[in-house]
C-alpha cells in the first residue's frame, strides 16, 4: 500500500491521493472526487475474485464508524481468507471514512452487482460517499470540462442517448481499477451544489460480467 505522503498536484476538482491520508483533500473548495490509486496483489485479489465469482452477496447496515464491528457485519458470509480480508480492509475504510466525514455512524453496502442499473452518468445528492470495487470492472467518471451538466437525467432519452449527450468524449471516460478507494463528493455537500463529480456504474450485464462493490454513506 502506498504512504500518507502529501499529494500535491494541480488545483484541479479532482485530485489523486498517495495513501489514505490524500483522500482528506476531498475537503478542499471545488474538489468533487480524490482516487487513491492504491494496489492489490494479484494472488490475494484473486481470492476475492473468486469469491465474488462463487457468492451473490448483498450485506448492509449501520455501523459505527469509531468500532464498526465489521466481523459481526460479515459473519453470515461463507468463512475464508477472502472474507478476513475484505473484513480487514472494510474496517479501515470504516473507520478513516468517519473521520473524513465526520459521521459518527456509517451505512456500509457490500453487494455482488451485476445489472447496468446505474449505467446513466449522474451526480449523488449524497454529501460524500466512499466507493471501492474489489472485484469487477471499477466506478467510471468523467472530467468537469467533458460533461454538459444541462444535459444530466435521462429526460425522456435512452440512457444511452443521454449518456452520450451528457459526455463529451466518451473516449475519455476515466474507469477506476478493483481495490481503488475513491471518495466522492455530490451536491448536497455545503457549497458543491452544480459541481456534484459526474460517474456511472460500469455497463457490464451484456458481458455477464459480476462486480463487487463496497459502498460506505454518511448517516446523518
Ligand atoms: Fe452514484
Amino acid at each position: 500500500m502506498a504512504t500518507d505522503a502529501l499529494n500535491v498536484v494541480l488545483p484541479f476538482h479532482f485530485r489523486y491521493a498517495r495513501g489514505a491520508g490524500d483522500l482528506e483533500a476531498i475537503h478542499t473548495s471545488g474538489v468533487n472526487l480524490v482516487v487513491w490509486r492504491r494496489e492489490q496483489e494479484p494472488q490475494m485479489s484473486g481470492l476475492v475474485d473468486a469469491f465474488n465469482a462463487a457468492h451473490d452477496l448483498d450485506v448492509e447496515a449501520v455501523l459505527h464508524s469509531d468500532d464498526p464491528e465489521v466481523w459481526m457485519f460479515l459473519a453470515d458470509l461463507p468463512a475464508c481468507g477472502a472474507r478476513d480480508m475484505l473484513a480487514a480492509d472494510i474496517d479501515y475504510l470504516v473507520r478513516r471514512f468517519g473521520r473524513i466525514s465526520g459521521c459518527a455512524t456509517l451505512r456500509v453496502h457490500l453487494e455482488s452487482v451485476s445489472t447496468d442499473a446505474c449505467r446513466l452518468f449522474h451526480v449523488d445528492a449524497a454529501a460524500l460517499r466512499l466507493l471501492v470495487t474489489y472485484s469487477g470492472f471499477g466506478t467510471q467518471w468523467v472530467t468537469n470540462d467533458n460533461v454538459r451538466r444541462d444535459q444530466l437525467m435521462a429526460q425522456g432519452r435512452s440512457f444511452d442517448a443521454a449518456n452520450r449527450a451528457i459526455v463529451s468524449r466518451t473516449g475519455q471516460i476515466r474507469s477506476c481499477r478493483p481495490w481503488w478507494v475513491t471518495v466522492q463528493k455530490g451536491e448536497s455537500y455545503p457549497g458543491n451544489a452544480g459541481n456534484g463529480i459526474v460517474h456511472r456504474s460500469p455497463p457490464i450485464e451484456m458481458a455477464g460480467e459480476r462486480r463487487l462493490r463496497l459502498c460506505i454513506d454518511e448517516v446523518k
